[in-house]
């Protein structure tokens, strides 16, 4: 099964992901973002789907897939 998550090593606390699909990704004590616990599942929608276009890190991934 496919899953969204954050790549840590490429991550450099943009938080864009948080801005555009808060209901999926949270930023850490750090500033880095991760995605929530049960969102890992949702790389199709809109909101996570414009936040991987919008990561200049291209830290968010797909596993899987
Ligand atoms: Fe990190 Fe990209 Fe979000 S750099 S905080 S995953 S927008």
């Amino acid at each position: 099964m496919a899953e969204l998550y954050v790549d840590q090593s490429r991550c450099q606390g943009h938080a864009r992901c948080y801005m555009l699909a808060p209901e999926t990704f949270m930023i850490d004590d750090e500033g880095y973002g991760f995605v929530r616990e049960g969102r890992e599942g949702s790389y199709d929608e809109e909101n996570v789907r414009k936040a991987i276009r919008n990561c200049p890190e291209r830290a968010i991934k797909i596993r899987g897939e």
